[in-house]
């Protein structure tokens, strides 16, 4: 029997356009008397770093609404000059003054109707976020690394090195994205100026040799903005067919250094006059094109032993062009939004895979190729409408709708030559050398409506409320023609009809409970409930296999969470979480089978369910000013349960009976991970830092008492040292070490196909910074790669050296 083909085109499961509307979350906070300092959290000991402690709180938390497209109160947190020149109330931030900025009032929850991010409109800042930053401001609100460009300054940083690779160099490529020999270009350059106090205009990129980026933003304050930027990079491919020790001469391998280059064109421009609403239309051009190793299913041997898998290649272009329109306005306190975004992509691909090798033997002898092209194209559009007003205090609704409508055509040519190796006519089999499809269409809509609401806190409880509601329908045609060999060596080809539609309907609750009244502690439970009714309708007429099938599925998911989060101390934080998450589907099918043996595919199943239990906690401890170390442990147990119809033994074929049907559990996924990271600074000048983590995981199938079929066990050890020494004023030292370990691979060699991946992977690397001028810094670095894989026979192995020199040079 043979699947649905319709099946195997992609946009079945393309990325969907569903925006999922956000419900908001907020933590009470009590309202105090402004600027009264003893209320905010202390500052933690030990040096700041913006880009490791400060720029993710900002792009979490904050640059949502206080970026540089219509900033709320005309306040951008994008540059430090931004950020000091303060907003509609003035300036915010004092550096050296934590005590006397407003910023840090606000993010505390301190100053009623400026709590920042504004309640109901995003996650509040914990306590220790905000004493870092208020640490931050102390030490003088130091931004971005020191590559930093202030206004009316241009940084470039150009780059030459070379890589020398031992062993297998396309496996070096694919795991670290560089090629051998010589490499160099602008590691960095970064410019900004400001024509007027209210106009920037600023670029910054990248351009190596495969490997690209360029950006261009140009905004005036009340008026509008305009961005555009181009990146692309380059992925590379190793193409080993898979190892097996028993069969020589092995590996198989193509060497074809197959690489894909994958890039994106965007242009944004917006509107942002003061009391007008917000428009921004985009544009973007996202691409790939090239060639990637794949690994197909087919008969490669020695002439004793034969394997099943086997390196081919697949030729792709795809791209897509996408149109995006928003505006957002402001109407007493309401928030009205619409986005809309249309994509048209097109991916073309071309595969020739051959196989029925003989090793050793000339490549054309006994092979037989298949050569697939296919197309696809479609045109997606979606529209999502959205309301959201701050009613009082304690009360907050939010409301949406989408709309959604795709629609897409294909074609498909598959051609088996020199069958006999791969598939020999008989009697009762037919052989099949291919089919040809011009017509292949789908088209989809959907309607989606979501509410969502948050009340209080009262007494430091908060409740949010939500649901969200799905309608889609789909429907898919396709013609074939079906190219047949029949016994005798005659040939027939038949014209075949698919359709088949999808209707799906899914309702959705949310409910969250947050508690803040306990000291230091933030406690919360959420609970998600959603129900999908599926019904789906597959009718093929013509061909050898006439198909017809009509199955309905329902499914239940309940996925609920609690955890809390607690610094009882200012230098421990300890937060923990449980989550259930249980997804059971039920089939039925009204209508299949058109007479044996084409019963409806897969009429088989008639329910399966995952059931999975997660655990983590999370341990911060800062022992002294100069060690912090954090610790975390995470603990995943999945159950998978299927029933099925029974499959009995079919007196007429002798085709053996395969399972006696019921429920069982299919396999179990058990998986832990801990993780260990520490900083020490013991000296001024000495900075290091340390990660270890572990990961154990076990996959285990009812079908492991057959000896093929062994549990799939393993671990995975990486660890992480960098540190940097200040030698003197000018000069700094800097060295690191990383490690990967992997050991999947399962013992079963003698009853099955080897399985699974050994490896070990390392990395050292040495290297000194040194000022040499006013405006100029040398940079000098060496690495060194090691990789083994025993489970590919030491196939891939290779050791590999870089050196690299860069000179940082600021303008003017
Ligand atoms: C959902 C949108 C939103 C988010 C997220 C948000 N803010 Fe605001 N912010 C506002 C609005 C709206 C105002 C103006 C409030 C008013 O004037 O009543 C504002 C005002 C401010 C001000 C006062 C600016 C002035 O006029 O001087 C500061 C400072 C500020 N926010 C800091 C932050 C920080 C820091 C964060 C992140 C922790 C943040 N905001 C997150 C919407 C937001």
């Amino acid at each position: 029997m043979r699947p649905n083909r319709l099946s195997n085109f992609k946009w079945l499961n393309r990325t969907e356009l569903f925006a999922v509307f956000a419900f908001c979350f907020v933590w009470g906070q009590a309202s105090a008397a402004d600027f009264d300092a003893s209320k905010l959290p202390p500052a933690p000991p030990g040096p700041i770093d913006f880009a490791r402690d400060i720029k993710p709180l900002l792009d979490g938390h904050c640059l949502k609404c206080h970026s540089d497209e219509k900033p709320k109160s005309h306040f951008r947190l994008t540059s430090r000059e931004a950020a000091l020149r303060g907003g509609e109330h003035g300036v915010d931030i004092f550096p050296g003054r934590s005590e006397r900025s407003p910023l840090l009032f606000y993010v505390a929850g301190l100053v009623e109707d400026l709590a920042m991010p504004p309640a109901g409109r995003g996650v509040p800042l914990t306590s220790q976020e905000v004493g870092r930053l208020r640490a931050w401001i102390d030490q003088g609100v130091v931004w971005g690394p020191t590559t930093n460009v202030a206004v009316g300054e241009l940084i470039a940083s150009p780059i030459v090195g070379w890589t020398t690779v031992h062993g297998d160099a396309l496996k070096f490529r694919e795991l670290y994205l560089r090629n051998e020999g010589w490499d160099g270009g602008l590691e960095h350059f970064e410019a900004e100026t400001q024509p007027s106090p209210d106009t920037q205009i600023s670029t910054t990129g990248h351009v190596l040799r495969d490997d690209y980026l360029v950006t261009l933003n140009a905004s005036k304050d009340d008026l509008g903005f305009a961005h555009f930027g181009w990146d692309q990079f380059r992925k590379y491919y190793d193409d080993l067919g898979g190892y097996n020790p028993l069969v020589t001469p092995s590996p198989l391998e193509l060497n074809r250094g197959l690489f894909l280059d994958i890039g994106r064109a965007h242009a944004e421009f917006g509107l942002t006059l003061p009391r007008w609403p917000r428009f921004v239309l985009g544009y973007e051009d996202q691409y790939r094109e090239g060639t990637e190793s794949t690994l197909q299913w087919g008969p490669v041997g020695d002439g004793t032993l034969t394997n099943n898998v086997y390196p081919a290649l697949k030729t792709i272009s795809e791209r897509v062009h996408i149109l995006k329109f928003d505006a957002d306005y402001e109407l007493a306190g309401m928030e009205i939004s619409d986005n809309f975004r249309g994509e048209w992509y097109r991916l073309s691909t071309r595969e020739l895979n051959g196989s029925g090798y003989t090793l050793g033997a000339p490549a054309a002898t006994a092979a037989a190729f298949t050569t697939a092209n296919e197309s696809q194209s479609y045109f997606a559009g979606a529209n999502t409408f959205r309301l959201e007003k701050q009613f009082t205090d304690w009360f907050f609704g939010a409301g949406g709708y989408l709309y959604s409508k795709l629609n897409a055509s294909g074609s498909a040519d598959v051609e088996n030559a020199n069958l006999p190796a791969l598939n020999m006519p008989s009697i009762f089999f037919p052989g099949y050398p291919g089919f040809q499809s011009e017509r292949i269409e789908l088209e989809r809509e959907s309607h989606v409506f979501s509410l969502s609401t948050m009340v209080g806190p009262w007494h430091g409880l908060s409740l949010t409320l939500g649901t969200q509601n799905e309608w889609t329908r789909q429907t898919g045609l396709t013609t074939a023609n079906v190219s047949l060999a029949l016994p005798f060596g005659m040939f027939s080809t038949d014209p075949e009809n698919l359709y088949s539609d999808l209707d799906r309907r899914s309702f959705s609750q949310e409910a969250g409970l947050r508690f803040t009244s306990l000291p230091f502690t933030t406690l919360y439970a959420d609970a998600r409930l959603q129900e999908d009714d599926f019904g789906q309708y597959q009718d093929q007429t013509g061909g050898i296999t006439p198909f017809l099938q009509k199955s309905d599925a329902k499914s239940a998911l309940q996925d609920l969470r609690f955890g809390f989060n607690t610094s009882p101390w200012q230098r421990v934080s300890l937060s923990g979480q449980f989550r259930r998450y249980d997804n059971e589907t039920d089939y039925a099918y009204p209508l299949k089978a058109v007479g044996p043996p084409n019963e409806g595919y897969p009429a088989f199943f008639k329910s399966r369910d995952l059931l999975s239990n997660q655990a983590e906690a999370k341990l911060a401890l800062q022992l002294t000013a100069w060690l912090k170390t954090s610790l975390s442990y995470q603990w995943l147990a999945n159950q998978y349960h299927t029933a099925t119809d029974p499959v009995t033994a079919d007196p007429f074929t002798g085709v053996p009976g395969i399972s006696p049907g019921g429920q069982l559990l299919a396999g179990t996924y058990d998986a832990h991970m801990g993780s260990l990271n520490s900083t020490l600074t013991p000296w001024r000048r000495l900075f290091l830092s340390t990660t270890v983590s572990y990961q154990n995981a076990r996959t285990i199938t009812s079908g492991n008492n057959l000896p093929s079929v062994v549990p799939y066990a393993g671990n995975i050890y990486s660890a992480l040292v960098n540190g940097n020494y200040t030698l003197d004023s000018k000069t700094t030292l800097l060295v690191g070490y990383s490690l990967s370990r992997g050991d999947f691979n399962q013992a079963n060699s003698g009853a099955g196909l080897p399985l699974g991946i050994a490896y070990w992977q390392q990395t050292i690397q040495a290297g000194l910074k040194r000022q040499v001028g006013k405006n100029a810094t040398l940079g000098l670095q060496y690495q060194f790669y090691h990789y083994q894989e025993p489970s590919a026979g030491g196939f891939d192995n290779f050791t590999a050296h870089t050196i690299f020199a860069t000179l940082l040079c600021r303008f003017p």
